[in-house]
């Protein structure tokens, strides 16, 4: 137990499967007093436990994010925001061309807007207590596979919120750091693969005839992260490390793959990287 974290508060949206649910506990066994963010009843009944107190959050939801941000402001035992981790998240993979704008806004409004959403509500107590902003990020968001445009999209226009709002707030005591995890064993996978077949069913013939072979790519890409990927808790430890250090990283990768991506994608030319990414999902190079 950590003696600088009792007493304080983190929020971590997103806390009812993977990264979330191990980061939430982890850092309740760490003596945070975790705000745990779910959307449904029956998440909070189980995830709630010792130090950690479920919020209903669904972070589209504008009286969700105002709850949390008078619960937080006025918690109980006048207790200071140390961190929040930003961590919700859903994956709509499909080419560009084949997925719906409906879909892509979904993508947009969980991963991007929901997420400055939840910093613009929790801001004010940050600043009050010089806390913590922790994005997850992703190795999409260095590195866009095909199929990947919207998740990808979405993760380096996260990227770029983070870099912005790290340079606005550093002057006032306010840290921000992303986390770069490669893949993770959670059921974001599963999810992922749900969405991908509803949306490879509204493909037209033209589109099935040109993308099948992608879509079938991504299918068994995909199936080798999750049997290969890091555990969730891995990604957990690195955020309690962004949250704790004195003088944390702008940015932390969690895994090999991420390790070895993202130096590289700043490295190599757009087309190196074109080839090693479709030799990566055994689509032809050209
Ligand atoms: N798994 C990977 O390989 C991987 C790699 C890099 C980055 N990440 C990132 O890690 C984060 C967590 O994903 P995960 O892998 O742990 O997947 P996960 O197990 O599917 O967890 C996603 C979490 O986000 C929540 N969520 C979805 N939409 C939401 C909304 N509108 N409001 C609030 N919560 C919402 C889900 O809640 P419900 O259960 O209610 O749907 C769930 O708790 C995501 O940002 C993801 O992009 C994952």
């Amino acid at each position: 137990m950590n003696e600088n974290a009792s007493g304080q508060l983190v929020v971590v949206t997103g806390s009812s499967t993977g990264i979330g649910l191990a980061t939430a506990s982890r850092l309740a066994a760490a003596g945070f007093h975790v705000l745990a963010g779910v959307r449904r009843q029956a998440d909070a009944e189980r995830v709630s436990g010792p130090r950690i107190e479920p919020v209903i959050l669904d972070v589209t939801d504008e009286q969700h994010l105002a709850r949390l941000r008078e619960r937080v402001e006025n918690d109980p035992s006048g207790r200071p925001l140390r961190a929040v981790v930003n961590n919700a998240g859903i994956a709509i993979n499909a080419p560009v061309e084949a997925l719906s704008l409906a879909d892509w806004r979904r993508q947009f409004e969980v991963t991007v807007f929901g997420q400055v959403a939840v910093i613009q509500a929790l801001l004010p107590s940050l600043l009050s207590s010089r806390g913590r902003v922790v994005n997850i990020g992703s190795v999409g968001s260095r590195v866009a596979m095909p199929s990947f445009g919207a998740y990808s999209g979405a993760k380096y226009a996260m990227d770029a919120v983070s870099d912005a709002l790290r340079r606005e707030v550093a002057s006032l005591g306010v840290k921000v750091v992303i986390v770069t995890p490669g893949a993770v064993k959670t059921s974001l996978t599963e999810r992922g693969l749900e969405e991908a077949d509803r949306v490879a069913a509204t493909m037209t013939e033209q589109q099935r005839s040109r993308y099948g072979p992608l879509m079938r790519a991504y299918r068994e890409t995909v199936q080798g992260w999750a049997r290969d990927g890091a555990e969730p808790a891995a990604v957990a430890a690195v955020v309690e490390t962004a949250i704790t250090a004195g003088r944390p990283r702008t940015r932390y990768t969690v895994g090999r793959d991420a390790g070895f991506m993202v130096p590289v994608s700043r490295l190599v030319p757009d087309r190196v990287l074109d080839q090693m990414v479709l030799g990566q999902m055994k689509l032809p190079r050209r």
